[in-house]
């Protein structure tokens, strides 16, 4: 016996499904693609593990500004802030997600961890 509706319903719901964690993972942002761009651009004063080279760059390792929602970073990313370059018109939105993304896997132990 053959249920070819139920068969497609499942197909459906399987499609809706992987739609739906697709377009999530990419608002959430590419933590590999987040690492490359991070290496290429940010590494030079935020250090290769968020331990800050440069003395007045925070420490994405324990820092505080991490707690705030990725829209307030990509803000702070996109215009820079003293001795911070503002990247807009350098990096896509994408691209600041993608790093958001891959900072918040720098920090650890801390109020952030899922
Ligand atoms: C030339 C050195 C330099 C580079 C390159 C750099 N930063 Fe920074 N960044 C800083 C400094 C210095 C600060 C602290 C600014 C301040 O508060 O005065 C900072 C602050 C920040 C902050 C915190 C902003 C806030 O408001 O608390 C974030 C997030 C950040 N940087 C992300 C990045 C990312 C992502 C990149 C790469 C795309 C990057 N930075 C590249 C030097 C740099």
């Amino acid at each position: 016996m053959k249920y070819p509706r139920m068969k497609s319903h499942f197909a459906t719901t399987m499609a809706v499904l992987l739609l739906t964690f697709a377009t999530v993972d990419v608002y959430a942002g590419d933590v590999g693609k987040g690492g490359r761009i991070y290496a290429q651009h940010c590494v030079i004063c935020h250090g290769a593990d968020g331990v800050n080279v440069m003395p007045d760059a925070p420490n994405f390792a324990q820092s505080e500004s991490l707690l705030r929602p990725d829209q307030f970073i990509m803000t702070a990313i996109k215009e820079g802030k003293n001795a911070m370059p503002a990247f807009q018109g350098m990096l896509k939105d994408e691209e600041i997600l993608d790093v958001i993304a891959y900072l918040r896997t720098l920090e650890n132990g801390g109020p952030m961890r899922p």
